[in-house]
């Protein structure tokens, strides 16, 4: 069974800014998006590098290391060298906290 978990405050993410939480052994971007957040995966699906180090503009995120581009929305994989999508998660705002289904 899916678990929720509380992954921060929505005050620690400003409107367009994003950040990378380890939630049990997960590594997990979220990303706040004109007051709306989503969660995706942020090992970058080409050799792992944490995309939250990346770049966001819009929805787009760019991975540090070798520059694929994904959409933060739905995860997929928008430019390689990165061919699959990122993992997804179902976001929550519960008062002032961000939950996250895991
Ligand atoms: S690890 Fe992200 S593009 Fe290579």
């Amino acid at each position: 069974m899916a678990d929720f978990v509380k992954i921060t405050s929505i005050k620690s993410i400003p409107q367009g800014h994003m950040v990378g939480v380890k939630v049990e052994d997960k590594e997990i971007l979220i990303a706040n998006l004109e007051g709306k957040f989503y969660a995706v995966g942020d090992k970058c699906t080409h050799v792992g590098c944490l995309l939250s180090e990346g770049t966001l503009r819009g929805d787009r995120v760019t991975c540090p290391c070798h520059f694929s581009v994904f959409n933060v929305k739905d995860g997929s994989a928008i430019k390689p060298p990165a061919k699959k999508p990122l993992l997804t998660y179902d976001v929550v705002v519960l008062g002032d906290d961000i939950v996250v289904k895991l």
